[in-house]
């Protein structure tokens, strides 16, 4: 049987972003620019680059702002076009997709990430979908995260995720594995478990916010159960789907920046500009000049 590609991603957007305030007081923290794009584009590029079709976000109150961002600006694009600013123009394009492409949803209640992917699954329907976590910037133009685990799952089927290697203490922040046989990059998930109690974690392993996963998640994820911290779970979930389904980890090799922090945040930032023409070398510069 050959595996469909999948079509759709789930962008769970509805997070205050606390720890960004008061910046994020009136503005979404998926809004905060990283360089000139904000966040939530880095991921929506990512998706695209692997051939997502539908683009569904679950949002709260307060998130009007990423409507506003994924709208046709007319009153722009007409000024800018009278303006001749064809390259500001350009940018814009990214920001545009064809009306229907994206779906909105709303959390109601902010009950983890779990219950924010099930608010989605009227529109996911039954089929392998897609979940990217913004905050996580996976930074690997050549070989974009999501479009490489989409490879892997048209091998092995079933669910995927993405990890890294993070040190021993990081542990009880992330979702980690508890790891089976590797082939390469690719190790099979035999158990996972959500911010394990230091010194209890069954690997390094974690889940930095990539998934493919099967429609059978909502099932699980419908019953509800609480977990860590008193939430619905993505990875209690998953964990219930192991053994019933293929289940892998593919290793990143890109740069992950952890945005949902501040500092990784600031270091997306410079280490993205490092990389661009136009800013660069001023930004190269004035960092050597710094006695740090
Ligand atoms: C969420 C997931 C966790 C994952 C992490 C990646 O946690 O629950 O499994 O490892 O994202 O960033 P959060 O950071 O929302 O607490």
């Amino acid at each position: 049987m050959s595996i469909k590609p999948v079509k759709t991603a789930v962008f769970p957007v509805g997070g205050q972003g606390t720890r960004f305030l008061p910046a994020t007081k009136a503005v979404p923290k998926e809004m905060l620019p990283v360089v000139d794009k904000p966040l939530l584009q880095y991921a929506v590029d990512e998706a695209l680059a692997a051939g997502i079709e539908r683009l569904v976000f679950v949002t709260a109150r307060g998130k009007g702002a990423l409507e506003e961002y994924f709208d046709l600006a007319w009153e722009l694009t007409e000024s800018l076009q009278r303006r001749g600013k064809t390259a500001e123009l350009a940018t814009l394009a990214a920001t545009q997709l064809e009306p229907g492409r994206i779906a909105y949803v709303r959390q109601q209640e902010p009950a983890g990430l779990g219950h924010a992917v099930w608010c989605a699954r009227h529109i996911v329907g039954r089929e392998a979908f897609a979940v990217l976590l913004p905050d996580e910037l996976l930074w690997n133009p050549a070989a974009p995260a999501l479009k490489e685990m989409h490879d892997v799952y048209a091998r092995v089927g079933g669910n995927v995720i993405s990890v890294l290697e993070v040190p021993a203490e990081h542990t009880h922040r992330y979702g980690i594995v508890s790891p089976g046989a590797a082939d390469g990059l690719v190790t099979q998930v035999k158990g996972l478990v959500e911010k394990p109690a230091p010194g209890t974690a069954p690997s390094r392993l974690a889940a930095i916010g990539r998934y493919i996963l099967q429609p059978e998640v909502m099932d699980v994820l419908a019953a509800g159960k609480r977990g860590a911290g008193g939430e619905i779970q993505l990875t209690d979930a998953m964990a219930e789907m192991i053994g019933q389904q293929p289940f892998h980890a593919l290793t990143f090799t890109g740069t992950r920046f952890d945005c949902g922090d501040k500092a990784g945040h600031i270091m997306a930032n410079v280490a993205l500009a490092l990389e661009r023409p136009d800013i660069g070398p001023a930004v190269r510069d004035w960092l050597r000049q710094q006695a740090v």
